[in-house]
C-alpha cells in the first residue's frame, strides 16, 4: 500500500480488535439504541449515512446476519444492493470472484460479504487496497473461518448481561458443540482474550474439538482454557453457556452423522444445575442442541442476541464511516 493511501477500515477478523475498541463499541451501541425511543431520534440516525450505499454480497445462507445488516443500513439511511446467489451475477459467465467484487466496489461505499470461502474477505480487501477506490469490506462470515461481527455482538451481549457482576473480566465461558468448524466460537474466543482472568471451557465430542491453529493462538495469548467432554460438570461452573449447532454443511462424507452429540444437548432438565446468574447464548439457527423449553428461562439471551446484533452493526457502520462522533457518548 502507498504510504499516502489513507487506511481503509476493513472488518476481517476478531483479532484486529483490542479492549479499548471493544469497550468503546459497547458504549457506542448502548448510546445509539437510545435513539430508538423516539421518532426524532430515529430520524436523526437516518440522516447519518443517507449519502452512502452498501453492497450485501451473501453467497452462503443467512437469515439473521443478512437481515440485521440490511436493517442496520436502513436505520442509518444507507441504500443497499444485494447479491445472494452468485449464479445470478457474471460469475456465471466465468468472471472471477475478485473481478466481480471489484466491480461492486465501483457502485457502493462498502461491501458486506458472507462467503463459504475462508480467507476470501482478506483477499478482496487486499485487492481493493491497491485500487483507486479502496472501500471497506466487512466479513459477515467466511466459511468455517471467522465471523467477527457475530463476535462483537456476543461480546456486547455478555457485557450487558454482566453489567452488575463486574463485566466480562474473571468470567468462565463455556462453548459447546461443533468447535472444529464453528466460526462463531473461533471469532469469539479471539475477542475474549482481551479480558482479564477469563477462562474458556470448550466442551465437545472428541471429533469436534477446536482446531490446532486456534489452540496455538490462545496459548500464545495466554488465555486460560480447557478442552473437555464433561458437559454437566462444566454447566455447574459456567457464567455463560454458548451453544452451537453441528456445522454439517462442511461435511465431506456425512461424517457428522457418525458423531454422537446427544449428551452435549442443553435440555430444560439441566437448568437447575446452572448458576442463577448464568446466561445461555446461541448464535442461531438452533437445532436439537438447545431445547425450546429453555426459551422461557430468564437466563436465555439468544433472542436478545439477535436484536443486539442489529444495534451492534449500526454502531459499527457509524464507526467505519467516522460518524460515530455525531452520537453523543455519555461517559467517556
Ligand atoms: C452462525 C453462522 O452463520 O456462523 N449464524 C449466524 O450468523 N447467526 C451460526 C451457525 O450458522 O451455526
Amino acid at each position: 500500500m502507498e504510504e499516502s493511501t489513507p487506511k481503509t477500515f476493513h472488518v476481517l477478523s476478531s483479532s484486529q480488535f483490542d479492549r479499548a475498541f471493544l469497550d468503546y463499541m459497547c458504549l457506542l451501541t448502548d448510546t445509539i439504541r437510545r435513539f430508538d425511543k423516539s421518532k426524532e431520534g430515529l430520524l436523526y440516525l437516518k440522516g447519518l449515512l443517507a449519502h452512502r450505499r452498501a453492497m450485501l454480497y451473501f453467497t452462503q445462507p443467512s437469515t439473521r446476519t443478512f437481515l440485521s445488516f440490511q436493517t442496520a443500513c436502513q436505520i442509518v439511511g444507507m441504500g443497499t444492493n444485494e447479491i445472494r446467489d452468485s449464479s445470478t451475477s457474471s460469475e456465471r459467465k466465468g468472471e472471477s470472484i475478485e473481478d466481480s467484487l471489484q466491480t461492486f466496489s465501483s457502485y457502493v461505499d462498502i461491501i458486506i460479504m458472507r462467503t463459504p470461502v475462508p480467507g476470501l474477505c482478506d483477499r478482496i480487501a487486499a485487492i481493493l487496497n491497491e485500487t483507486h477506490r479502496p472501500i471497506p469490506i466487512i466479513n459477515a462470515g467466511s466459511g468455517p473461518d471467522e465471523h467477527p461481527t457475530q463476535a462483537l455482538l456476543d461480546i456486547y451481549t455478555l457485557n450487558r448481561s454482566f453489567v452488575k457482576l463486574g463485566g466480562i473480566d474473571g468470567k468462565t465461558i463455556m462453548m459447546v458443540g461443533d468447535l472444529k468448524r464453528g466460526r462463531t466460537i473461533r471469532s469469539l474466543s479471539g475477542l475474549l482474550a482481551n479480558y482479564r482472568d477469563v477462562k474458556i471451557i470448550f466442551v465437545s465430542p472428541p471429533e469436534f474439538r477446536i482446531q490446532d491453529d486456534l489452540r496455538q493462538k490462545l496459548l500464545a495469548r495466554k488465555i486460560r482454557f480447557e478442552e473437555t467432554d464433561q458437559f454437566e460438570d462444566s454447566l455447574r461452573i459456567a457464567d455463560a453457556v454458548y451453544m452451537t449447532r453441528v456445522q454439517d454443511e462442511y461435511d465431506k462424507d456425512g461424517e457428522s452423522q457418525k458423531v454422537d452429540s446427544r449428551r452435549f444437548h442443553l435440555k430444560a432438565t439441566h437448568l437447575p444445575l446452572m448458576k442463577s446468574s448464568a446466561v445461555i447464548m446461541h448464535p442461531l439457527p438452533r437445532r436439537e442442541e438447545l431445547d425450546i423449553a429453555i426459551d422461557q428461562d430468564p437466563r436465555a439471551k439468544y433472542w436478545r442476541q439477535e436484536r443486539n446484533g442489529m444495534w451492534t452493526r449500526v454502531a459499527l457502520l457509524t464507526k467505519i464511516f467516522g460518524v460515530d462522533q455525531k452520537i453523543v457518548l455519555p461517559e467517556l
